[in-house]
């Protein structure tokens, strides 16, 4: 198969990460690592009220890059604030404390974050952090105001307990949530300018997580899929603009923002909801661990123990894929396989029982519950393998290739 070049899902991949003073500054050490696990090149600067509070040899010891403070160190690429900001895809602060919003607002720049934000070119995204108090202030409140109107992206607050005991708005969005809505807002921005494939106006059907078949009123059978997987394909697929339906067994995953989401136990559960959502459905992703086998008569009541041996009886349950692949007008279905040895044998017999065009392959003791994987897709011209990543990298990547696909720029 030839290998296509998988192009960058978020082709904007220079971050400034701009930390301001408040205790929220030790999020940003998680937010900076989730980003460059993404493969987000970041440059962060700081000012000096933000070293209080984590200090710029931690951020460069995770970024890899000297950390930004004093706009008069020497640069040797001529004026810091002019370079450093023309070099970015875009600028976010976070935390943002009270103060430095009201600088951003009135366009201050009085130390080499707010100066850059002032000389930018690209998008700035703010993530407010402060106590409730501070947040509700009129004069907080009117600068907010005045920043969205200003065209720039505000991320959060969260409500909570804080740092300083009180509770209410003013807690940072949490570092994941800050990577994933980064990741959103500068797409829909490469979108404007017409930077990515797209999939706006398809409907998407995404099955996620485990399946849990009762044994009794309190057991059942499941297995130790995550739901990682999927919901990181569901993100990947909102970011392209796609309606999604995530149909989803028990899992802790955040629901993601902008999907249509359908909570479901069983396997027979999940069949059902797939069916009830599928009218209109241009793609569809297996990704579900759905359970082969359901008990044939769970018992409404506890099972109580006794000395004699219990046998259970195992039914087969529905295959949802192989169901909606031999549909007479079918969706481009692409199944996943999670195999613990032969993997390429396995899943390309997989893909030809279930007539799918594309399968994706992965080792179950990789993948599994664990935040990386390394996925080999499988379809009629052979096999292509992405190489190992964090989830979400490898749902993007996917998610580029089957958005070509349904473009028909790649067959
Ligand atoms: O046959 P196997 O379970 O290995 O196939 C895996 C693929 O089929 C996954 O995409 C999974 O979501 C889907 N599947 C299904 N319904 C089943 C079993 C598997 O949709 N009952």
């Amino acid at each position: 198969m030839k290998q296509e070049p998988i192009k960058r899902i978020v082709p904007v991949n220079r971050i400034i990460l701009g930390i301001t003073g408040g205790i929220a500054a030790y999020k940003a050490a998680e937010f900076a690592r989730l980003l460059i696990k993404q493969g987000v090149e970041v440059q962060v600067v700081m000012t000096e009220a933000a070293c209080h509070f984590i200090t710029p040899a931690t951020m460069q010891a995770l970024t890899g890059r000297p950390v930004l403070v004093n706009q008069w160190d020497a640069t040797p690429n001529g004026m810091a604030h002019i370079a450093t900001s023309r070099a970015a895809d875009a600028i976010v602060i976070a935390p943002a404390s009270a103060d430095f919003i009201a600088k951003l607002t009135h366009g201050l720049a009085d130390d080499l974050l707010s100066t850059l934000c002032l000389a930018r070119n690209c998008p700035l995204i703010v993530a407010p952090a402060m106590n409730r108090e501070m947040w509700l202030n009129a004069a907080t409140q009117r600068n907010v105001k005045q920043l969205v109107a200003d065209g720039v992206q505000v991320l959060g607050p969260d409500s909570g307990v804080q740092a300083c005991g009180e509770e209410g708005m003013g807690r940072m969005l949490e570092a994941a949530e800050l990577a994933r809505d980064v990741g959103r807002v500068l797409t829909r921005h490469s979108d404007s300018v017409g930077l990515k494939p797209d999939l706006r106006g398809q409907k998407i059907i995404i099955t996620a997580g485990p399946t849990y078949e009762a044994i009794d009123a309190v057991r059942g059978i499941t297995n130790r899929s995550s739901g990682k997987m999927g919901y990181a394909i569901a993100q990947a697929a909102l970011e392209l603009g796609a309606e999604v339906t995530l149909i989803s067994g028990p899992t802790a995953q955040p629901k993601p923002q902008g999907a249509q989401c359908v909570d479901v136990q069983s396997a027979e559960q999940m069949f059902d909801a797939v069916k009830q959502h599928l009218s209109g459905c241009a793609i569809f992703i297996g990704v579900a661990a759905v359970a082969d086998y359901r008990v044939a008569q769970p018992s409404v009541q506890k099972i109580k123990k006794s000395a004699a041996p219990l046998t259970l009886e195992l039914v087969p349950n529905p295959d949802i894929l192989a169901y909606v692949a031999n549909l007479p007008n079918p969706p481009f279905c692409v199944g996943f396989a999670a195999e613990s040895e032969n993997l390429a044998e396995y899943a390309e017999a997989k893909r030809r029982a279930k007539k799918l065009p594309l399968l994706v392959g992965n080792l179950a003791q990789q993948a599994i519950g664990s935040d990386d994987n390394e996925l080999i897709l499988f379809d009629d011209s052979g096999r292509q393998t992405l190489p190992r990543a964090d989830k979400l990298t490898l749902a993007r990547q996917l998610m580029q290739r089957i958005a070509q696909r349904n473009q028909g720029v790649l067959k």
